[in-house]
């Protein structure tokens, strides 16, 4: 954490967790002893990425894809989300941390809606951090959904830009991820944050979501700043 130069920090970090279900099985255990693992590394995470000073912190929770996982596997996670939500909100509440969602939200089972509005409401005015879960999101469902409502609303094909295409997306209120995290050993996007991530920097780890601890959150911030970030410029152009 002291390597860590407080001037060059990531305004938001994206993860996606993966590999609960492979930590189970090495462990001999069902899938779902993996995601409940899963859950300690979401606090400590969620706790290290507010004590460096990280804005916005969006997690991976349940892509839309995940619905076609073993009824049994989602029923799991879902109730895993309610007890979750359920038991953290006043750890949320006690690190001043703002609860928000991404995703297909009212696809989930009432009382998981019901248990995160609750929990959104209850810290919409913390302002240390923002914990963002995506849940039942797909970043292409995300974007569809930006055009239609385009549409809907009579643009003309002049008026859009970037920044008018961006004020249609969920995130419009939440900069564009600097640092997009997987674990897991996985090198693939995911349909995760699409159009959020054009300029990203990306890292991989071995590490399987159940494992991961803040010191694995610092790693990664710490290669973060390693990187040089061009957008596109050359690097004699950044030195000017
Ligand atoms: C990916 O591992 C993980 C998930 C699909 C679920 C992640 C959910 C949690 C960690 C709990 C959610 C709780 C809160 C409070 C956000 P995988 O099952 O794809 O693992 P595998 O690739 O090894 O099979």
């Amino acid at each position: 954490m002291e390597e860590i130069d407080a001037t060059n920090l990531p305004k938001h970090i994206a993860i996606t967790m993966d590999g609960n279900g492979r930590w189970a099985k090495s462990k001999g255990k069902l899938r779902i002893f993996g995601h409940k693992n899963g859950v300690k590394a979401v606090r400590d995470t969620v706790e290290g990425a507010a004590e460096i000073g990280i804005k916005y912190l969006t997690l991976y929770a349940f892509s839309s894809e995940n619905w076609n996982r073993p009824e049994k596997e989602v029923n799991a996670l879902m109730t895993l989300l309610v007890s979750a939500i359920n038991k953290e909100t006043k750890t949320l509440m006690d690190n001043n941390i703002r609860l928000s969602t991404i995703g297909d939200i009212n696809k989930l089972p009432s009382k998981a809606q019901k248990e995160l509005q609750e929990a959104i409401s209850k810290t919409k005015d913390n302002t240390r951090m923002t914990l963002v879960l995506a849940l039942s999101y797909s970043g292409r469902g995300e974007i569809l959904i930006a055009v239609k409502n385009i549409i809907k609303d009579g643009k003309e094909p002049e008026e859009i830009n970037e920044a008018t295409f961006q004020q249609y997306l969920t995130t419009k209120s939440v900069p564009d991820p600097e640092l997009l995290i997987r674990t897991s050993g996985e090198y693939r996007i995911s349909n995760f944050l699409l159009w959020q991530i054009a300029y990203s920097e990306l890292y991989f780890t071995d590490t399987l979501w159940p494992d991961f601890r803040k010191a694995d959150l610092y790693k990664a911030i710490l290669n973060y700043q390693t990187r040089e970030r061009r957008f596109g410029k050359t690097t004699e152009q950044l030195q000017k």
